[in-house]
Order: structure tokens, then sequence, then C-alpha cells
């Protein structure tokens, strides 16, 4: 089951992902006359700031319509999986927000950023990391489990630890900078329904439609007590990853991988 995506009920459900972004577009720092790319660029917002600095920037993303929302942006923005990245040591900086957990061959993605940066070039970016949405998930693999589907097999997402990212990030031959961890609840523009038909697909749509509306309105008895305060303002239980890696200027390192190989 594939995550999909709606231009207009993102605009409503979430336009806090990429109002949220600007720490991370200050990480990279980006300067006039670079070339970036900004891996999974969704609706062009972030993408559209880049741009502001004086940057080149591609925008890739995987969803249809996201790209054609981009576009009209007047973005320069390309239909494409980032687990398939295809530019050969052109850019001076990877940008990513709220995209490589959607991403779940964590390696593939690394070495097609490699490939794409020059030497020297910069990896900036930040996604759901270790603990992101743990009580939004174990409410959803609860009432999966009373339907006789296995969670696992259908979770669409990756939220590393810190080691984790750093080792796979390392292996490719990048030096990180930094990385850290940050605990941080959202208040929601809508509420939790928004937010679970925005991003809850895959899991929603693993069971039969006539069931959907009582599956929601279990998984969002049992998140209330957690996530909504007594205002009726709901919250998501993110938890950011948030990292800065260059690929060295000498980069003739071949990873432990390739040296293996
Ligand atoms: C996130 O941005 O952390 C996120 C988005 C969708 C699903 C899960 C996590």
């Amino acid at each position: 089951m594939e995550q999909t995506w709606n231009s207009e009920s993102y605009a409503k459900n979430a336009h806090f992902v990429s109002d949220l972004g600007m720490p991370v577009v200050e990480w990279l720092n980006p300067r006039t006359g670079e070339r970036i790319l900004d891996l999974g660029c969704g609706d062009g917002a972030l993408t559209k700031k880049l741009r502001e600095f004086g940057c080149e920037v591609i925008g890739v993303d995987s969803s249809p319509d996201f790209v054609e929302t981009a576009k009209l942006l007047g973005l320069d923005a390309r239909l494409l999986d980032g687990h398939h990245l295809d530019f050969s040591n052109e850019f001076d900086a990877v940008f990513t927000n709220a995209a490589l957990h959607w991403m779940k061959q964590p390696d593939q993605v690394i070495d097609g950023v490699w490939r794409s940066l020059k030497p020297g070039g910069r990896f900036v970016g930040e996604f759901g990391g270790d603990g992101n949405v743990t009580t939004i998930t174990a409410a959803l693999h609860t009432s999966l489990k009373k339907r006789e589907i296995v969670p696992d097999a259908i979770n669409p997402w990756y939220f590393p630890t810190i080691k984790e990212y750093q080792s796979r990030l390392e292996a490719r031959g990048f030096q990180v900078n930094e990385i850290v961890l940050i605990p941080r609840p959202t208040a929601l523009p809508t509420d939790i329904r928004g937010w679970l038909s925005t991003f809850a697909n895959p899991l929603i749509t693993a069971i039969a439609p006539s069931e959907h509306e009582a599956f929601l309105k279990e998984v969002i008895a049992l998140l209330e007590p957690a996530l909504c305060d007594a205002s009726g303002q709901w919250f998501a239980d993110y938890v950011r990853l948030r990292f800065s890696a260059s690929k060295p200027l000498n980069s003739n390192f071949r990873s432990s991988k390739e040296r293996r190989e």
C-alpha cells in the first residue's frame, strides 16, 4: 500500500511541515548561486524559499500531485523517487525536510545523495527520528491487530536513532558535522483525523473501505487522552532527527562495503 498525497488536503492539514522547516534551512545556510537539490520537495514551499536565497534549485518528489503543485509555483520540480536519484557530481548541497522517513531503503538514498553532490558538497536535512509518532503508531497498530492485520508488514515509516543514521552516513564516506534528536510535540492546524487522513493512508487503506470510519473513530478515541488538551487542541508527538554532513573534498573515499567488493 503506497502513501498518496493530495496537495489541497496537505495545505489544510499539514502546512506546519514547511512552516517548521526554517531551522533546517538555517543549518543549510544556502548561498546565492549555489545549485541545490531539494530531496522530497513536496508542494515546493521550502524549494521556493531556497530559490529566494538566490540558489538554483531542483526539487524531486515521488508524488505526481506534489510535483504539479510545485511546478505551479514556477519551480523546477521533477517526478523522481529518492531511492533512484540519477544526478552526478552536480550539486553544492542536497537539502531534505520531512521526506526521508518515507524512504525505507536509507543506504540506497544516501548513495544517490553522495553521487549527486560535488566533492565538498553538503547533505543537510531533518526527518522523523527514533520515537517519532510513537503514540500515534501504537494506536494504529492496536486497531490494525484487532482486525488481524500485521502492522509491521505495512508500516511505511523509517525513524532511525542518531547512532544508526550517523553510521550509515559515515559508511558511505560522509563526514557528519552535527546530528541531533529533537522532541517536538507539534500543534495540529486541524485535528488528529486530519493528520491521519493526510499521513497514514497506507495503514488506513489496509482495511476494507467499509471499515474506515469505525477504524478512525477507534484510533481517535485511543489517542484523545494523550494527544488532545482540555481546549481541544490536538498535537502530534513528533521527534525530529536533524543532521548536517559533508562529502569530503578529497572524496576518492570508498565505503567499507565497496572495499569489500
Ligand atoms: C513526520 O513528519 O514525522 C511524519 C509524517 C508522516 C507520517 C509519520 C511521520
